[in-house]
């Protein structure tokens, strides 16, 4: 079976009278008003998204926890908050942000390896609804935290299912060599020792075996040994759960990869948790934004050498990192809408940092562009802005919401006095040379 092309047009985002709009608004004003590189989000496909993937889970007690990592913008988050979405958190910084956008404490999931006990007193001190712990030596200090606060952590184990997720290396959690999650055959042990510790209770288990999965085969297989793991807990070992984290992972349509099939993904999960009484979790970050955002960019130069030529965005890598970090494919298309029939010519699209990593684009077929031209680069509302940095002294692009006619600006560029704002000299340079 050949792969399904790549999307032709963008979710939210459409040529409209010979130029892309983004809903109703043309780029081209959103680029005049903001200034290029800029980040451009679509308020109606984001909220489309979270319908539709709450609707998914219609009929069993469940919990979306927006994972918070994929786009952590302000506004992005309220989008959710005020969908009834609660948050999956990995650090003291995504708790900070998901309360301050209004996520109801007891809707935040806590995830990672590498919790800190301050990290951990202050998500006690919220109330969050629980942590989940990925090891032995996470769930005595936990326990330690939490007595000495005299509070309970209510913790979910997560559990490395043996899974292969089938994805990016970078990106796959789900088996032995990766760091996450306590191996299914240690996972018993663990959650006696859970059960006997002061200050935790054990309220349920937790997986993520990976990002981008693009079948639904290998949720099936974890799921399922995640529900027998339960099953086993409950009935032989005698452990009261309240909750199956299923996390998230999810994968969009980039360019080969087909989607993943909700209905099937959302079937699966549904058939490995008949049964179960309480409620499932479930973390989606990629799924619930990457098609809601572009990233919008102006050309600067079109440099033809012997072998390439090269289109010279201001965009960057210190934007969008994706292509550079995991060979990522994004689509890219000019924002005024080619001519019918325009000959495509085969250039490497770059930005201006200096390094030869930092491309957005390679060998890409695309329609012929022009110094002062925009072009927009899709699906990129995920790992997108909340991969950028710094690098270069370039400042991080702007971030744009788009609601039917109007727009907003939902985070400024910094300034570059701001840039420099937490570096000091050191006392011995304070003297002017
Ligand atoms: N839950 C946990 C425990 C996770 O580690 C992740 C993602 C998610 C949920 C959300 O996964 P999603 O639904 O977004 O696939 N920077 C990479 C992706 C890293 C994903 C890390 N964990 C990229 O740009 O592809």
């Amino acid at each position: 079976m050949s792969p399904p092309p790549a999307p032709t047009l963008l979710d939210g985002f459409a040529y409209r009278d010979g130029t892309m709009h983004a809903e109703d608004v043309p780029l081209a004003t959103i680029a005049d008003e903001v200034g290029t590189p800029c980040w451009v989000y679509s308020h109606g496909v984001l909220d489309a998204r979270f319908r539709a993937f709450d609707a998914a889970f219609a009929g069993i007690p469940h919990l979306v926890c927006y994972a918070l990592k994929a786009n952590s913008n302000q506004a992005v988050v309220r989008t959710f908050a005020e969908l009834g979405a609660g948050a999956d958190i990995v650090s003291e910084g995504e708790l900070f942000r998901a309360l301050a956008a209004g996520v109801p404490p007891e809707r935040i999931v806590f995830a990672g390896v590498g919790k800190t006990a301050p990290e951990m007193a202050a998500a006690l001190q919220a109330g969050i609804l629980q942590f989940n712990v990925e090891s032995e030596g996470e769930l005595l200090r936990l326990s330690q935290v939490a007595a000495g606060m005299g509070r309970t952590a209510a913790v979910a184990l997560r559990v490395n299912p043996d899974v292969d997720a089938g994805t990016h290396a970078k990106i796959t959690t789900g088996t032995p060599d990766n760091k996450f999650g306590i191996e299914i055959g240690d996972a018993r042990a663990v959650a006696a020792q859970a059960a006997a510790l002061p200050g935790i209770r054990l309220a349920g288990l937790a997986m993520h075996i990976g990002s981008q999965l693009t079948s639904v085969e290998p949720y099936r297989a974890a799921f399922g040994r995640l529900a027998d793991f339960a099953r086993s807990l409950m009935n032989e070992d005698g452990h009261r759960l309240e909750r199956l984290d299923l996390g998230g992972g999810l994968g969009v349509h980039y360019r080969h990869a087909p989607p993943v099939d909700l209905p099937s993904y959302a079937a699966a999960a549904r058939a490995a948790v008949a049964g179960f009484p309480g409620t499932i979790v479930l973390e989606p970050g990629r799924w619930l934004v990457a098609d809601a955002g572009i990233l919008l960019a102006r050309v600067q130069y079109v440099k033809r050498g012997s072998l390439k030529t090269f289109v010279i965005l201001d965009a960057a890598m210190n934007d969008l990192v994706r292509p550079a970090m995991y060979d990522a494919w994004h689509p890219l298309r000019p924002v005024t809408e080619p001519a019918a029939g325009a000959e495509p010519v085969t250039v490497d699209v770059v930005g201006p940092i200096c390094e030869s990593s930092d491309v957005l684009a390679t060998a890409r077929e695309m329609p012929p562009v022009a110094p002062g031209e925009l072009v927009a680069i899709g699906v990129a509302g995920a790992y997108g802005a909340a991969m950028s940095s710094f690098y270069n002294s370039r400042l991080p692009a702007p971030e744009v919401m788009v609601r039917g006619q109007g727009f907003s600006l939902v985070r400024s560029r910094p300034s570059y006095d701001e840039m420099i704002a937490h570096e000091r000299l050191a006392p011995w340079q304070t003297h002017q040379p």
